[in-house]
């Protein structure tokens, strides 16, 4: 299958059984469809995704799959939301892999526009969230999360979806992401699935296949850290200084990995946290050769 000028061309995908997954590159077509299947009385799902789709994905597809009668996925690796000099060019676009993960996991409509489908003039509308973009990631990559913001209030007036589902390994994205909604009264609920992980702990990313042999088997110290951060916490530690310390400690065993940020943050507003208390979200980035790789985790002291 290949793109056509406004995106790729809608095809049907019949399956053994009764069920048929369609693909659509046009807006126009992906509305109707789910206006149908609203009218039928489906609850409609959206996974926003850029495509190289994981387990990672499909843990999201799957808990879409549970909740929702009618679940779209959307393939677009959004470049609105990349900086100059990061990977837009790089990403890997597997198409047809990514369609048969659709099927597999019983996708309904994969919508996958071109950047002309999506962007067709100059782009003068953007969605900004303020405070909570300009913290973590926000800090080294600066218009990021207006690009996810933006794109993600498109795709939920094209979907009309019901519920979107997002993965808490983006953190960060979640936090901004439920603001947005919350705030400007976008008529959806998010849903926040867990982190997938390899068997080594390392969060499965489309990213990591930047990695070579050597970095691949270095990159599962990130989650080690994370994992001994947690400990220090659960044995009562609430100085984050602290905490913070020993984490990079144990990310310094690799001397290739170059830490972007380690930091202990309210998982609500991503404010640096003074003293641990209740809940509190450790997030990092590092780079490690070419690929940047961040991971998190929530710690609830029950303090
Ligand atoms: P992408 O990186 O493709 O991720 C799509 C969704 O999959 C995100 O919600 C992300 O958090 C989730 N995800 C990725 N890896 C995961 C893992 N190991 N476990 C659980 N969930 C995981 O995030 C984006 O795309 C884009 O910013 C997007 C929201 C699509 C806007 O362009």
């Amino acid at each position: 299958m290949s793109p056509n000028a406004s995106g790729w061309r809608s095809v049907e995908i019949v399956l053994k059984g009764a069920r048929r997954m369609r693909v659509t590159g046009k807006i126009a077509e992906i509305r109707q469809w789910t206006a149908e299947a609203r009218a039928a009385g489906k609850g409609i799902g959206l996974v926003p995704t850029m495509g190289a789709l994981h387990v990672g994905h499909a843990s999201l597809i799957d808990a879409a799959r549970r909740r929702c009668g009618f679940v779209v996925v959307s393939l677009f690796v959004n470049p609105t939301q990349f900086g100059p000099g990061e990977d837009f060019d790089n990403y890997p676009r597997p198409f047809e892999r990514d369609l048969a993960l659709c099927e597999q996991h019983g996708v309904d409509v994969v919508f996958a526009p071109s950047a002309a489908e999506m962007y067709p003039r100059e782009n003068l509308s953007w969605v900004t969230v303020s405070g909570i973009t300009e913290h973590l990631c926000g800090r080294s990559r600066p218009n990021h999360f207006r690009g996810v913001t933006t794109v993600c209030t498109k795709l939920f007036n094209i979907v009309g979806c019901d519920v979107a589902f997002f993965g808490q390994k983006d953190a960060q994205q979640c936090v901004v992401i439920r603001r947005m909604v919350a705030d400007l009264n976008m008529p959806l609920e998010i849903l926040v699935c867990p982190t997938v992980r390899e068997a080594d702990g390392l969060a499965v990313s489309s990213r990591n296949q930047y990695l070579s042999a050597q970095q691949r088997k270095d990159a599962p110290i990130i989650y080690e850290a994370l994992k001994k951060g947690r400990e220090m916490i659960e044995a009562g530690e609430t100085d984050p200084a602290r905490v913070r310390e020993r984490i990079e400690a144990v990310m310094r065993r690799v001397p290739a990995l170059q830490i972007e940020y380690i930091s202990l943050v309210d998982p609500e507003t991503l404010e640096d946290v003074k003293r641990i208390g209740r809940a509190v979200l450790i997030a990092v980035a590092a780079r490690l050769g070419p690929a940047r790789l961040i991971d998190n985790i929530v710690v609830d002291s029950g303090r």
